[in-house]
């Protein structure tokens, strides 16, 4: 689904009403007759609450579409003074409907306590400052009275900054949030959770690929997902699934190796070559479908002829987890990125998480090398010494960083985090699965298996990354349902298990 801010909104509204000519009255009917399918058929008593802005204005559109299925609806106005337009006229229909309508704060106590529901409609997208006075008492009534009653937002939880998720003061705590045309940026706030209650995005009756030239940055949803799916051919051999070569794990970190193969393996790789030190014996055990490219560490240039043939009979190799940042492991890495074709004639595709962004940061004539053919999966830190930002700048900043850093080097950027994000430059995706429980060791090397295996198996690197992180995550929040803590054995166990679920 789109993702987008209060300018997004603003700019889309504009759109629909000067370029497509839908008035905006149009739009706000198209808003209420959306969110009323929402409403639970067995809810009869509903107080609607309406402030003077436009998001007052859909919540006078919702309560004459209720009244219309002869619903109990009484309305409490904030104000009926310098109304925007268009809540000005559903205002008057609502009168002249005979739907109830009351003015003063005294009356609000009894109207809460008597009504089943409330719908509140007194700021979305263009609240623009601290809720002081009035305002911040309606809000705390709401919240006390109607505790154990239902509360639906109309966009956003009034008092919730929707480009940033900031609470303005004081906001109403949502059972359901009904928001329109995007998931907002603010809302990707986990300590809001409890204001928003369940968030559901619906339609104002426009259609999502005419405007992506006003959006194009997505937040992760499972029938996206479903979309990126190639079926395979009833001929097809390993060599279709791609040959995946792995340079990770080094001497006291071969458990990063084997994580990272083992990962490949179970999601699907056709051919998966592990380069190890000579006496890492425990891959065959791990990972006994892995084959393995010993080398000896001590000198490896001795290595190069034969690992040369190697990288050029591979289609895509993994390099980073645990190979640490010695003199060494940049020879190595220096040799893996030197061919940019294999004997196929197609582009090495590279997929770059750890020490390898670590040895970039250091040695960034590199990136010449890595362009349109590469996934790079830092963590904010990692993302911090490869861009010269403090993390702290990165947050406040996270989407056009990334964004700018992707389309600089022409690289995927798979940024970890809460709600990792994955960018082309062009279009941004937001993950919308994983939690805190798989924040351990491990993880990200599993992360690095997968997604090697996707574009091995012909997903391009955008959607093996996007495909990669919802999947991770996804596992980690099945799992999270019957255990405490997950670990990239746990994932690893339920690949091939979830990666069916999620395309089928
Ligand atoms: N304290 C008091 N008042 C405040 C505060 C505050 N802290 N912050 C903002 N306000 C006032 C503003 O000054 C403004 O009043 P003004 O117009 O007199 O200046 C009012 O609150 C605006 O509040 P909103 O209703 O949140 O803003 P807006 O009128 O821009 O509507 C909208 C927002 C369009 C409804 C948005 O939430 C949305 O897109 N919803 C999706 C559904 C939809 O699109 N509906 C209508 C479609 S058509 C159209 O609106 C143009």
């Amino acid at each position: 689904m789109l993702l987008g801010g209060n300018e997004t909104t603003r700019k889309i509204d504009s759109f629909a009403i000067n370029e497509l000519k839908i008035p905006s009255i149009v739009l706000m009917e198209n808003a209420a007759i959306s969110f009323v399918k929402h409403i639970d058929e067995n809810e009869n008593n509903f107080l609607i609450i309406c402030g003077k802005g436009n998001n007052g204005g859909d919540g006078y559109a919702i309560a004459r579409q209720l009244f219309s299925k002869n619903k109990n609806v009484k309305i409490f106005c904030i104000s009926n003074e310098n109304m925007s337009h268009d809540c000005f006229v559903n205002y008057e229909i609502c009168k002249n409907m005979g739907i109830e309508i009351f003015y003063k704060i005294e009356e609000l106590d009894k109207l809460l306590l008597e009504c089943d529901v409330v719908i509140e409609g007194i700021f979305g997208t263009g609240l623009n400052s601290e809720i002081k006075g009035e305002y911040c008492e309606i809000i705390e009534k709401i919240n006390f009275l109607n505790k154990n009653k239902i509360t639906y937002s109309i966009d956003i939880p009034s008092g919730i900054n929707g480009d940033t998720g900031e609470i303005m003061g004081i906001s109403v705590k949502a059972d359901i949030t009904i928001s329109f045309v995007t998931y907002k940026k603010g809302f990707l706030k986990s300590d809001i959770k409890n204001y928003l209650g369940k968030v559901v995005i619906e339609n104002i009756g426009l259609n999502e690929n005419k405007i992506s030239h006003i959006v194009n940055d997505y937040y992760l949803t499972p029938e996206m997902i479903k979309k990126f799916y190639i079926e395979r051919n009833d001929n097809s051999h390993k060599g279709d699934f791609g040959k995946v070569l792995i340079f990770a794990g080094s001497s006291g970190f071969y458990g990063a190796g084997n994580i990272v193969a083992k990962s490949c393996v179970r999601s699907g790789a056709g051919l998966t070559t592990v380069i190890t030190d000579k006496n890492n014996f425990s891959l065959n055990v791990f990972v006994p479908e892995a084959m393995s490219f010993p080398v000896n560490f001590e000198n490896i240039e001795e290595n190069f002829e034969k690992l040369e043939n190697e990288i050029l009979n591979s289609d895509v190799i993994a390099i980073g987890p645990g190979i640490g940042k010695s003199y060494k492991a940049l020879k190595i890495f220096e040799k893996l990125i030197s061919f940019e074709k294999n004997y196929k004639g197609n582009n090495i595709k590279l997929v770059l998480d750890a020490d390898a962004l670590n040895l970039l940061s250091e040695n960034r004539e590199l990136f010449d090398k890595i362009k349109n053919r590469s996934v790079l999966t830092p963590h904010l830190v990692e993302f911090s010494r490869l861009t010269g930002v403090s993390p702290e700048e990165i947050n406040k900043n996270k989407f056009e960083i990334a964004k700018e850093f992707s389309q600089r080097y022409g690289i995927t950027l798979l940024l970890k985090g809460k709600n990792t994000i994955i960018t082309n430059g062009e279009k941004i995706f937001v993950n919308s699965t994983g939690n805190s429980h798989m924040a351990n060791g491990g993880m990200g090397d599993c992360l690095t298996g997968i997604i090697c295996s996707l574009v091995g198996q012909k997903y391009n690197l955008l959607e093996s990354a996007v495909i990669g992180a919802y999947l991770h995550g996804k596992i980690a929040d099945e799992l999270l349902k019957k255990q405490y803590v997950i670990n990239a054995s746990h994932i690893i166990e339920n690949i091939s298990k979830y990666i069916l679920k999620i395309f089928l």
